[in-house]
């Protein structure tokens, strides 16, 4: 399916890391709707991942960028609009990483460095990319910036350790750059709160089994899938969406909005003899 919402659009492409990335799938679906872009990642993640698979299927380049790094996000951007030929209309930032998830440290048992090097990748990049395109004049009038989140920004997932403190710093960069985006150069900056996704970020949080099956039970819709998060980033992209902007707009199922379900009840209740 097809409707080629993106024609004439150029793009930058972050997180794309392996085929269950929801940034692949969603490089795959923005070229399936005629949407150009440069594939990015961090240099050690290229060496990982089968990038490049996913660049010669959508002829598309990749441009190395460690996201934490100004110069490398400023010469991102200057050869994302010389290979593209022109300005920028739609940005995805996919990117989060905790060191303390990673080396399993609990919440009560921080080590702060760690914190201080997961709120730079997971957050503060975004900024970091935003000023990068606002400084250099980068976007087009009525481009369209996003970045994923998840919805332990509002609500306690324990196992989510200091992701959940990124992801809310994350959303209040959404709307904080957002107003200066949009009054200054008509770009539009939202967050997408997703569902549990196995991917190879998601599967690294303690749980994520239990984590998955619980919101597929508690979603009215059930979970969304990688797919259906690519789907809904293009329209986001799309010029049906110009006036949507500082949101965290969740794409769950439901779930957000969900205070039990049939399921999740049944799973309490005991016999009744
Ligand atoms: N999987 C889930 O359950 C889920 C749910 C909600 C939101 N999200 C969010 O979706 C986004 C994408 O994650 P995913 O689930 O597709 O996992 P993923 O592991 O495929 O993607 C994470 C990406 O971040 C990149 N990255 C890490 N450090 C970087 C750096 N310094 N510079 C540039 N890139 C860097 C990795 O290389 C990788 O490509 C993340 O923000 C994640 O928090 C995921």
């Amino acid at each position: 399916m097809s409707y080629n919402l993106l024609k004439g659009k150029r793009g930058i492409i972050f997180g794309a890391l392996d085929e269950n990335s929801i940034a692949w799938k969603t490089a795959e679906t923005v070229h399936a709707e005629g949407g150009k872009f440069v594939l990015t990642n961090a240099p050690i993640a290229m060496r990982m991942g089968s990038i490049k698979e996913l660049a010669e299927k959508t002829g598309s380049e990749i441009i190395p960028a460690d996201a934490t790094n100004v110069e490398d996000l400023e010469n991102l951007v200057d050869k994302a609009t010389e290979v593209l030929g022109g300005k920028i209309d739609f940005v995805l930032h996919s990117i989060g990483m905790s060191v303390n998830v990673r080396k399993g440290n609990h919440y009560t048992n921080m080590n702060y460095d760690f914190t201080t090097k997961g709120w730079d990748v997971s957050a503060v990049s975004f900024h970091k990319t935003m000023q990068v395109l606002y400084k250099k004049d980068a976007m087009n009038e009525w481009g369209s910036i996003v970045a994923l989140s998840y919805m332990a920004a509002q609500r306690v997932f324990p196992d989510y350790n200091d992701m959940a403190d990124n992801k809310a710093y994350l959303e209040s960069i959404a709307r904080s750059f957002g107003y200066f985006f949009g009054k200054d150069k008509k770009v539009r900056v939202n967050t997408i709160s997703q569902s549990p996704t196995p991917t190879t970020a998601g599967q690294g949080v303690k749980g994520f089994d239990g984590f998955i099956s619980f919101a597929e039970k508690m979603s009215p819709l059930g979970n969304a899938t990688a797919q259906e998060c690519a789907e809904y980033t293009v329209t986001m992209f799309s010029d049906y969406t110009k006036k949507v902007t500082l949101q965290n707009l969740f794409h769950d199922g439901g779930f957000s909005n969900t205070g039990v379900s049939q399921e999740v009840m049944e799973a309490f209740i005991k016999d009744e003899e």
